[in-house]
């Protein structure tokens, strides 16, 4: 039988939302959070809900079954197992060298203070018109942000001492047959971006992404990255053109947007093999393959 959990988070979520985060039954509680109980059958359903949250923008506080504690550790959540079976979702990001140089910028991991630098653009109409949120309120967007599940998945760009935009690095398991479950964990990745508009044009989301895709392959050693768009959001779709992805995916009117047009989706992908030798390591004179 599937242990059950609850899964409490900051705020009052709608209870339309738990036929899309496995069924869990969803209740508002006088302190102002919602919980989210049932049974999860293994860590890939547990993990499909916490992003399922994350992509609602619920502040996630905590995650609890019987043999397991969750804890804060370092900004970043994890599932402490009392009992035999270790279920702590991993922090891939925590096997990667931070900060990444670039020519031009520096990456690193998004810390809570973040909040303030990324909300200063994610407020502004022509960005928040493309993501899921736009924000409006700084100290609801100051809890979201500080979101161990967020901040896990966050990256921000510098350009010299300035915050520039904020990347995501998803990690997430590739769907697999069920016996084939265990060699598919953590093994594909979602890609995400936003640059602040007074710093665009001059290639800083290309050559931050660039960077990703190197973080992607060759640190985390993954097998494949997606990352989707709106088919209207030219930048980011032709972004993705430039930096190597592949369109892989067009989804006719998929997307509510906020205007209340049904919007098409863009997907695109890249894998490993893809993009090794293409991106990579590019020629130099005399080589040859
Ligand atoms: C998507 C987004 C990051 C793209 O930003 P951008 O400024 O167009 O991308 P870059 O920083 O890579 O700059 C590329 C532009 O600079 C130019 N450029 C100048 N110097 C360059 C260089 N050294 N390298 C590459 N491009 C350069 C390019 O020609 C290109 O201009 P063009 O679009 O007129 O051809 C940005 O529009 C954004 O944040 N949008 C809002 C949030 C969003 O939509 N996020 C994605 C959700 S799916």
């Amino acid at each position: 039988m599937s242990p059950t959990y609850e899964v409490r988070v900051d705020g009052h979520l709608d209870a339309h939302w738990s036929a899309r985060l496995a069924g869990l039954v969803i209740r508002h509680h006088p302190d102002g959070t919602t919980t989210l109980t049932g049974p999860i059958a293994d860590q890939s359903q547990l993990h499909g809900v916490l992003n399922g949250l994350r992509d609602l923008a619920a502040p996630l506080l905590s995650v609890d079954s019987p043999g397991t504690r969750s804890v804060e550790s370092r900004g970043t959540l994890s599932v402490e197992s009392r009992g035999a079976a270790a279920t702590a979702p991993p922090d891939p990001l925590g096997r990667v060298a931070w900060p990444r140089a670039t020519d031009r910028l520096t990456i690193r991991r998004a810390v809570r203070a973040d909040a303030d630098a990324t909300f200063a653009f994610r407020r502004r109409e022509e960005v928040g018109r493309w993501l899921t949120e736009l924000p409006s309120d700084p100290a609801r967007y100051r809890r979201t942000f500080a979101d161990p599940q967020r901040l896990a998945t966050t990256l921000v760009i510098e350009h010299g001492d300035r915050v520039v935009g904020d990347l995501m690095l998803r990690v997430e398991d590739a769907w697999t047959q069920a016996e084939a479950a265990p060699h598919g964990r953590g093994l594909q990745a979602e890609l995400a971006w936003v640059l602040d508009p007074a710093h665009s044009g001059r290639g800083y989301a290309t050559e931050a992404v660039r960077e990703l895709l190197r973080v992607s392959f060759e640190d985390l050693r993954l097998h494949r990255v997606v990352a989707t768009c709106f088919a209207d959001n030219e930048p980011s779709w032709r972004l993705m053109d430039r930096v190597g992805l592949r369109r892989e995916l067009h989804a006719r009117a998929d997307a509510l947007h906020r205007t209340g047009r049904w919007l098409d989706t863009y997907g695109y992908a890249l894998t490993a093999p893809e993009w090794a030798p293409a991106i990579r390591t590019p020629l130099r004179r005399n080589e040859f393959r």
